[in-house]
């Protein structure tokens, strides 16, 4: 008998590196982040983030059409306003963008799960994700707001809200709010362990939401934490969450692997908007095989343990997957 262990076996032909492959990457897998204004006229190109659009809400459903084309299930939805305001009132306004968006979408009988981001820092003319008091950021009077937030999504067809402002307690006063209201069956994607992270810079360019003053560290998670993101997954399981969401992804591979072990939910990664620039620009410059690595990237997710995948790239990797 041979002494030496042979694992190149399984390796010898493509056939059976098929077979025995472990991780799979399906467009069922992909959700696709859509930008969408109420004041672009027309399409405008998001320059951190090349072939990234703020949408006009016609281009919105010509774009999600073809997203449904792609063979994806689920887009997510994230508004820029004609008007922000101290407390964001046009982030539940009946005619604000993302009410407005959802209902053409609808209108257009698009066949895919429509989630929305729900948060305010889009909405506020400071910047930040809840109601301010001097510089601090109020936790439990912010809540009201952004379940008003939900509610208005639901009302207006949202299948999904995704709360990504990270206040606590949010969940449970969001899933209150939804049930008072009647809308038992829309459920909650929580970005339950989002870090304050670096790799937001190009969205904050896109959505034009960067903080007007400060940072986000009182609320988002320290980079630096692990045990942290078992207590705020725990946390959103118990107020009622449907989903748990990682944020960024890459960087944050080792969290999610942990989390996988514990949450029976469906897990989440958001490849996130630094994550998507630096492929592109890297790719730009011809240093990187960009599809090649936009692959290995999202597969390194799956692998990790995530059963659903938020990235700027779902439509076109789930046209390549065809
Ligand atoms: C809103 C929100 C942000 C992102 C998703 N929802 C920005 C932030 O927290 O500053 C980032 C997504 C990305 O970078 O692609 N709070």
């Amino acid at each position: 008998m041979s002494l030496i262990e042979r694992p190149r076996r399984l390796r010898r032909t493509a056939l059976i590196r098929d077979l025995v492959r472990e991780t799979h990457l399906s467009a069922d897998d992909l959700i696709q982040p859509f930008f969408v204004s109420q004041t672009a006229n027309e399409p405008e190109a998001i320059s951190s983030m090349p072939g990234q659009m703020r949408h006009t809400v016609a281009s919105l459903v010509e774009a999600a059409q073809a997203a449904a084309q792609s063979g994806i299930k689920a887009i997510i939805l994230f508004g820029i306003p004609h008007e922000k305001d101290p407390e964001g009132h046009s982030a539940d306004d009946d005619k604000g963008i993302i009410q407005i968006a959802l209902k053409a979408l609808k209108a257009a009988k698009v066949p895919l799960v429509l989630i929305t981001d729900v948060c305010l820092c889009e909405y506020t003319d400071h910047g930040h994700c809840g109601l301010l008091d001097g510089e601090e950021i109020l936790n439990d009077e912010s809540l009201d707001r952004l379940a008003a937030t939900a509610v208005s999504h639901a009302n207006a067809g949202a299948d999904f809200v995704a709360p990504s402002d990270m206040m606590d307690g949010r969940i449970h006063a969001i899933r209150e709010a939804l049930d008072d209201e009647g809308f038992e069956q829309i459920g909650i994607i929580s970005y339950a362990v989002k870090y304050a992270s670096a790799f937001y810079g190009p969205f904050r360019d896109a959505a034009e939401s960067a903080p007007a003053f400060g940072d986000r560290r009182s609320h988002q998670m320290d980079p630096a934490n692990r045990r942290e993101a078992h207590r705020e997954a725990q946390l959103d399981v118990e107020e009622g969450a449907d989903a748990i969401l990682v944020k960024p992804a890459l960087a944050y591979l080792d969290i999610i692997r942990e989390l996988r072990e514990e949450i029976e939910l469906p897990l989440v990664a958001y490849s996130v908007s630094g994550e998507y620039a630096m492929i592109e620009a890297a790719a730009a410059q011809g240093w990187i095989d960009r599809q090649a690595v936009v692959l290995e990237s999202l597969l390194s997710m799956k692998r990790a343990g995530v059963d659903l995948i938020m990235t700027y790239h779902a439509t076109e990797v789930a046209n390549w997957l065809r």
